[in-house]
């Protein structure tokens, strides 16, 4: 019987085909739902910290910041402000980060091209900090790769022309120290920020640690750092919180010591 076997056959189809369907819902399902959780706890979790341009500030306050004079924030470059990717010519590594560049140049003196990832909220924090404090960019990086750098970083707003380089830098029993003396003599007004512990260490009582930034991670490190150089530039000597808090010990006595 032809009819009989015709509608097996579309029986058969139709279980089939709904084996399919709930097959793919149940492997397709979970990871979509999965992935839209994940965006909502980035959203929800997403709360940056901004800042008003104008300096909103009491009478008080205003008092307060005439009497302490303003400060001098010194940035240290490499893995603070931006994290940089080399490719040399002709050769294509393999740790090419994956997320666009935002600046790209050529360094003939290394023949290799360099590419600039800028931290997150980089510009809102040099925009806030540079109304508070005057800065100078302190890098243990040679001049020609530098300065290209922070010419982009700059972006025009004349706020990064004060900059110190490698040759800057003092020789420590071998190791390269910046030391913040050279951007402002006065010690109870200036602070480094900078991602070395050792850097850190040679400026015990003046200097802010920051983690590295990695090329592509979610990093709120700068701009969770406003509401607390806010308040420093209020303070009569920055030692008196900074030499509290700071977990490194003064390297230059520390490194004295062990080699009499
Ligand atoms: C910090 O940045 C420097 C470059 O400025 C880099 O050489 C160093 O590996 C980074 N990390 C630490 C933990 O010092
Ligand atoms: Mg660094």
């Amino acid at each position: 019987m032809p009819l009989k076997s015709e509608s097996l056959l579309v029986y058969f189809f139709g279980v089939a085909t709904m084996g399919l369907v709930m097959s793919m819902i149940c492997v397709v399902v979970p990871p979509v739902r999965l992935y839209l959780a994940k965006i909502y706890k980035i959203y929800a979790d997403y709360t940056p910290i901004i800042y008003p341009s104008d300096d909103q500030l009491t009478p008080v306050s205003k008092r307060r910041l005439n009497l302490v004079g303003k400060k001098t924030l010194v940035l240290d470059m490499d893995e603070t402000l931006m994290t940089s990717w080399m490719k040399k010519h002709g050769k294509d590594p393999k740790n090419r980060p994956t997320i666009p560049h935002d600046f790209k140049f050529y360094l003939p003196e290394y023949g290799a091209t360099v590419f600039v990832y800028k931290r997150p909220y980089l510009d809102h924090f040099l925009d806030r900090v540079s109304k508070w404090y005057d800065l100078t960019v302190f890098t243990a990086g040679v001049e020609a790769y530098a300065s290209p750098i922070l010419d982009f970083l700059d972006r025009g707003r004349g706020i990064l022309t004060k900059r110190l380089y490698r040759h800057d830098c003092i020789d420590v029993f071998g190791l390269r120290a910046k030391y913040v003396t050279l951007a402002s003599p006065d010690l109870s007004n200036v602070l480094l920020l900078d991602n070395s512990s050792t850097e850190c260490s040679f400026n015990a009582g003046n200097s802010i640690h920051i983690k590295s930034y990695q090329i592509g991670s979610r990093d709120e490190a700068l701009i969770n750092l406003l509401p607390f150089l806010d308040a420093l530039r209020f303070t009569k000597d920055v030692r008196s919180v900074l030499q509290r808090c700071t977990r490194f010990e003064g390297l230059t006595t520390f490194l004295e010591r062990v080699t009499q």
